[in-house]
């Protein structure tokens, strides 16, 4: 929700307005947000007496059943609109049709769309919202990993265009983001491995907490969704609960001083500097977090040459990623590459590589005008590295 408080002057020739908007949008965390004892979404929805709901078709197969009878037993007529998923489906298209959904359902102003997706399905129906009368709410519940650690800390609603990744979009937030990870008993574990390799990137650059309990949990926590398959031990579902809480908030504290992303030093891009242009580069796309791997773990390489890392926090990374079937190294992965991805990212970041780096972990380093030179000899020494000790370094479920 926003405020707009503003002033406005007259100048010697018109007028000047200026105005301070106030952004206020807040977590909660509750499990099995669906089960009919929560009232949560209930005391939202009574108020208009009715619900649209938006989903994609994975997540409407598994838990439409879940969100009927919640609506039911509170007495809330309830619309679905299920969006065709994946990213070849993130397109102004479907985006239009979640609004002639709205448009269909007479959404009134202010009733708040209910979006239960990934980052994909709350990114495009969060833009439907954003844009339905330039701004409609909503309520996000995210359903994987990346959605629930990483698309929820940001205000950013988006679609794809033109082959280019989120090219159009806009800043919206949603009124209030229900925390449910039960949402992950039924995620892929390939979706899991995602979310890992983002977990991996923030607490690497910014919460050792983190990172010593992913080193010491790693597999386990992604055979068992974070400790929340049936069966899990419960001291690993604890584990995981303070992994996720610490992430949710250390990425909190790091970009909501930045939400429109008007600071470039950014620790979360760690992973995010050539793996843009990585992840599309094969035929198939490679999974997000397998590229942002790849990345991170050459950045690794590379501050330990540079003598940022030791060889043992060197192999921690290495060793970790290699554990839990993440990629470490492709044969796309090239010089030529390394040139490319730096060019198009020198584009996004006014001209320096920014280049965040742990040093040591749990903290960062921004890296500026490393040369060719040094990248190329970097990567040698990571093939090398990674195909002595990796045996090529390739993860489980590489592509898209
Ligand atoms: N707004 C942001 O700041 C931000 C941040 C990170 C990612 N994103 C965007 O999010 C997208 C990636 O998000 P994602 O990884 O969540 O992918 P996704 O939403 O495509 O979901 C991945 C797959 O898991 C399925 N799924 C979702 N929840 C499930 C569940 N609980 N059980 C079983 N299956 C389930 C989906 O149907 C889909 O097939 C990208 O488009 C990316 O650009 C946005
Ligand atoms: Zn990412």
């Amino acid at each position: 929700m926003s405020d707009l408080k503003a002033t406005v002057n007259t100048t010697e020739n018109g007028f000047s307005v200026t105005g301070n908007e106030e952004i206020k949008y807040s977590f909660q965390f509750v499990d099995n947000i669906f089960d009919v004892a929560h009232d949560h979404l209930a005391k939202i929805y009574a108020t208009w007496k009715r619900v649209l709901l938006v989903t994609d078709e994975n997540v409407s197969r598994l838990y439409s059943n879940q969100w009927s009878a919640y609506f039911e037993h509170h007495g809330i007529p309830l619309t679905t609109f299920v969006m065709a998923g994946g990213e070849k489906n993130k397109t102004m298209t479907t985006m239009l049709s979640i609004v002639d959904a709205m448009d269909a359902f007479g959404l009134v102003r202010k009733e708040p769309v209910l979006v239960v997706g990934g980052g994909l399905c709350t990114d495009v129906a969060g833009f439907a919202c954003a844009s339905y009368r330039r701004n409609s709410n909503f309520i996000r519940v995210p359903t994987t990993l990346i959605g629930l650690i990483d698309a929820s800390v940001s205000i950013k609603v988006a679609v794809n265009h033109g082959n280019l990744k989120n090219r159009l979009g806009a800043y919206h937030a949603p009124l209030i983001t229900f925390l449910d990870f039960n949402m992950l008993k039924t995620l892929p574990e390939g979706q899991v491995r995602n979310g890992f390799a983002e977990l991996m990137k923030i607490s690497s650059c910014a919460d050792k907490r983190i990172w010593d309990l992913l080193v010491q949990n790693g597999p386990a926590l992604i055979e068992t969704r974070f400790g929340r398959l049936d069966g899990a031990d419960p001291s690993l579902k604890t584990i995981a609960d303070e992994i996720c809480w610490r992430g949710i908030k250390v990425m909190l504290d790091l970009e909501s001083p930045n939400l429109h992303e008007l600071g470039l030093d950014r620790v979360i891009a760690f992973g995010h500097s050539l793996s843009p242009t990585l992840e599309l580069a094969p035929v198939v796309p490679l999974r997000h977090g397998h590229a942002i791997n790849i990345d991170m773990a050459f950045f690794v390489t590379f501050a330990w040459i540079r003598g940022l890392l030791t060889e043992a926090e060197r192999d921690e990374y290495h060793q970790l990623s290699h554990s839990v079937g993440l990629t470490l190294d492709h044969e796309l992965f090239t010089e030529d590459m390394i040139v490319k991805g730096t060019s198009a990212i020198l584009k996004t970041r006014d001209n320096k590589q920014r280049f965040a780096i742990p040093n040591p972990y749990g903290t960062c380093v921004f890296i500026n005008g490393a040369s060719y030179d040094e990248l190329f000899n970097a990567l040698k020494v990571h093939k090398e590295l990674i195909q002595q000790k990796y045996g090529g370094g390739e993860g489980q479920d590489v592509s898209a």
